[in-house]
């Protein structure tokens, strides 16, 4: 009788290991015949620092971002010093892992270093100087990881909302071959690493168009460019499938790769998607703004599940065009969301919770891949 019950208990044991091994497939066994799945990494985590989550990137991980130590204001903070201090280190972790790195990003208007567009005069550089000094970021940074990073953001956000090129620096004193200039010094500079235009709002029609137009023009000109990265700072309700789906084959129908480069969905109010009338209020940080400071009902948990299984559901269909899909940050605590367009709420952007605990999103993502 106490043999049969022991024989019983270890059975149901037996069969809840087994249903956990395989509810527990990690997102990179899950999605290896489809895409990698990536994610973007902070400095602490490049330095190792909490082995708890050193663990979770490298089991669910295969590819790998530096979240900012790779931007020009950390990795190149004076015209004449480079710090690659923790580009070095992200390298190390990457090649003991087995993973594709991504360099992010070489030009770009924001996160930049002081003086990037200034003489020792204070006077504003010429177009001939800001070529050289873009040539010579790209070519150092780009040369010394060559066979390294695997895949560059090389050029970022140089688009307005409305498709035109924004008017940023590089664009005032460059004129609009700067982008044509960065995509070939780093193809001079690693001949066989990928190059990938990458911005936000993507799946919006008229900034679609304008990255498109950047394509083809490059394209016409022979000047190799590899994929476009729909960043996917999206939220539950935006933007919708049909936005997502039309970008997706509209991108790969130049005949390049698709990526979805810095993925999180926020659960909050976005202030730049609401139509009040106070101009003024929209980015305080008001109670409603900030609605789940102690935590996130589970009818919301639930909303956001589904929202990345429709979105992962979509990525498959189309996963002979996407080569990436990569998470901005580790776990919700970390995710920029939490400060960003508001300051110090509390979002839950992405699959795994502040405890670095696999959300309802996680298995509802690892779910879609399930035969
Ligand atoms: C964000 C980082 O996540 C933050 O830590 C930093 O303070 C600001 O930049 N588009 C990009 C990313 O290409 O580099 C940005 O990352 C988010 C928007």
């Amino acid at each position: 009788m106490k043999k049969n019950l022991i024989l019983i208990l270890s059975a149901i044991v037996f069969a809840g290991i087994q249903s956990i091994n395989i509810e527990e497939k990690t997102l990179k066994e899950a999605f290896k015949d489809h895409y990698l799945i990536g994610v973007a990494v902070n400095r602490s985590q490049i330095l190792q620092r909490n082995e708890a989550e050193v663990k979770l990137i490298t089991s669910q991980f295969n590819s790998l971002t530096a979240e900012n130590d790779m931007k020009w204001a950390n990795i190149h903070p004076k015209i004449d010093s480079f710090n690659f201090e923790y580009a070095d280190k992200l390298m190390e972790l990457a090649q003991a892992n087995d993973m594709f790195v991504v360099g992010h990003t070489l030009v770009w208007h924001s996160q930049l270093a002081r003086g990037v567009f200034t003489n020792e005069d204070g006077s504003t550089i010429d177009s001939a100087e800001l070529t050289r000094r873009m040539k010579d970021h790209i070519h150092t940074i780009v040369g010394r990881y060559k066979g390294k990073v695997k895949g560059w953001d090389v050029v970022n956000e140089a688009l307005a909302e409305d498709g035109t090129l924004r008017k940023s620096k590089f664009f005032e004193i460059g004129g609009e071959s700067y982008i044509e200039k960065a995509f070939q010094f780093a193809h001079e500079a690693d001949p066989d690493a990928e190059l990938y235009y990458n911005d936000y709002n993507m799946t919006n029609a008229e900034k679609r168009d304008g990255a498109i137009r950047i394509v083809k023009n490059l394209q016409s000109k022979g000047i190799k460019i590899d994929g476009v990265g729909m960043q996917g700072h999206w939220g539950l309700d935006y933007p919708t499938l049909e936005e997502i789906e039309t970008a997706i084959e509209m991108y790969a129908a130049l005949g390049i790769k698709v990526m979805v480069t810095e993925l999180d969905v926020s659960v909050l109010p976005n202030p730049y998607r609401m139509r009040t009338a106070d101009v003024s209020a929209r980015f305080e940080n008001t109670p409603e703004m900030n609605p789940y400071p102690e935590g996130l009902p589970d009818s919301v948990q639930t909303q956001l599940a589904d929202r990345y299984a429709d979105i992962f559901k979509l990525f498959n269909k189309h996963a002979d065009k996407i080569s990436r899909v990569t998470f901005w940050g580790l776990h919700d605590g970390l995710s920029w969301k939490n400060n960003f367009p508001i300051r110090g709420r509390t979002d839950y952007t992405l699959l795994f919770d502040r405890n670095l605990a696999p959300k309802k999103a996680y298995h509802a993502v690892i779910e879609t891949v399930k035969d």
